[in-house]
Parts: C-alpha cells; sequence; structure tokens
C-alpha cells in the first residue's frame, strides 16, 4: 500500500509510526512535498515541492542485525536499477548512501530501524532544473543528466519493484550476492583513490572491496588497511606534480 501526502514533515516519521502500527513489509510513504527532509547525520535533504522523489518504504526483513549494513548496499542497487529502467540514467554507487551521475548526487538513502522494522528512505532528484547556492556544486537531477522530463509515478513502481527483489534476495541468499552487485555497479568500491572522513579525522587510500559485512575496506598508503564502517567518502585529489 502506498500512503500519499502533498506536504509532510519527512516520510521517515510517519514510516516510522506505520512500523510500529505493524503495517506490512512494503508499505510505502510519498511525499510531493517534505519540510523536514533530512538525510545521514540528520543533514538536510532539499525537497522541493513536485520535483524530487521523496520515499520511505518500510521493510520486514528477517536479517540478522549484522547484515543491516548490507540493506542500504541492496537499496542502492534496487534505486540504480530502477532510475536505468525508469528514466534510462545511469548512476553510479558511492558507498554506502550516495547515488552519483558524474560526481554529483542525485540521490540518496538513510535507513533506519523502527521497532525490527527496517524504514528505507530514498530521496531521488528528478525534475529539478537547478538547485539552491550551497548545492549547485555537488547536486544534479536525473533531468538535468538525461535532458528530459521524468515519469516520477514509473520511477516510483519500478522503485518498489526492485526494492521487493532487492529485499527478497537478501532474505533468500544472504549479503553473498548484494554485495557482489553492488561491487558490479559501484566504481567506487575497488582500486579508487579516496578520502574517508572519520571522527577522528581524514585517511586516505585505496579501496579494496567489502568485507562479508558490506564494510568498505581501504588500504592506506603506509600498507594498513582498514575497514570504514561509516563515513563520508569522496574522490582524493590526484597530485599533478
Ligand atoms: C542521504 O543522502 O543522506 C540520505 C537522504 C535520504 C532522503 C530521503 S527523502 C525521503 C526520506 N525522507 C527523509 O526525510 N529522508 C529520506
Amino acid at each position: 500500500m502506498i500512503h500519499r501526502f502533498d506536504t509532510i514533515d519527512s516520510t521517515m516519521y510517519e514510516a516510522a509510526r506505520l512500523a510500529a502500527a505493524g503495517c506490512p513489509h512494503l508499505t510505502a510513504v510519498v511525499a510531493e512535498e517534505q519540510t523536514a527532509g533530512h538525510g545521514r547525520y540528520g543533514r538536510p535533504w532539499h525537497s522541493a515541492r513536485g520535483e524530487g522523489l521523496y520515499v520511505s518504504i518500510i521493510l520486514r526483513l528477517d536479517v540478522a542485525p549484522a547484515h543491516l549494513p548490507v540493506v542500504t548496499l541492496a537499496l542502492g542497487v534496487a534505486a540504480a536499477g530502477a532510475i536505468a529502467q525508469a528514466a534510462g540514467v545511469h548512476c553510479d554507487l558511492r558507498w554506502p548512501n550516495d547515488l552519483l551521475i558524474e560526481d554529483k548526487k542525485c540521490g540518496g538513502i538513510l535507513t533506519e530501524l523502527h521497532g525490527g522494522a527496517v524504514v528505507a528512505g530514498i530521496g531521488i532528484n528528478c525534475n529539478h532544473t537547478g538547485f539552491p547556492e550551497e548545492l549547485r556544486g555537488i547536486a544534479t537531477s536525473l533531468r538535468i543528466a538525461g535532458g528530459k522530463p521524468v515519469d516520477r509515478e514509473a520511477l516510483l513502481n519500478e522503485l518498489l519493484k526492485q526494492v521487493g527483489f532487492a529485499a527478497s534476495l537478501l532474505q533468500e541468499q544472504g549479503p553473498e550476492p548484494v554485495l557482489r552487485l553492488f561491487e558490479n555497479a559501484s566504481s567506487y568500491v575497488r582500486g579508487r583513490r579516496v578520502v574517508v572522513e572519520l571522527p577522528e579525522g581524514e585517511v586516505e587510500g585505496v579501496t579494496e572491496g567489502l568485507d562479508p559485512s558490506g564494510f568498505l575496506l581501504l588500504r592506506r598508503d603506509n600498507g594498513e588497511r582498514l575497514t570504514i564502517l561509516a563515513g563520508g567518502v569522496r574522490p582524493a585529489r590526484t597530485s599533478c606534480s
């Protein structure tokens, strides 16, 4: 079932309420506009009226808590697949939760646990023709990239289908196939020089794939191998000297 709102604070709050009330697997909350849309670390999510897809989907998954990070990766694979299918635009996946086109963000995923259910928040910049000043250098939309408007309803339907597939895959076969799909769809996961922002400071290195829990492996220049549990990843600046 899809619960539709014209304006809402955040689809995450309504989805959390529905999850607590026992709604079924794949119940979705969609809004035309959010007044308190947010992403990871509580950062605001630009939720301009009628332009993006703002949806939270409740997943009743019987996955071990250790496999929860993989749910975010599965959602990324599903979102990129839905975008390719419904909008004809290819996205890259930046571990753990960003959808990118030419290194600019066109979507993001926020995964939360509410009373045993996963609330999967997905924001996709669809028909924006511009962004506020502070986002201009880092955000893009499917319309800007693809050169034509996107049918948000078709995208929503495809997204719900692909999220359903990804959830079943994870439930039935465990993390392994999801990790492989993510790695195949992401230019960031292997052989990419990146900077990772950690609470204790930034580290630079080359990515070396995902561990069995879906964490990112990073080889520093001193040979040390780090397992990145969380943190912002960005391309490292290459030196020109
Ligand atoms: C991120 O990139 O940090 C995640 C962004 C998630 C945004 C979506 S929009 C629908 C849902 N409602 C929210 O308030 N956030 C998510």
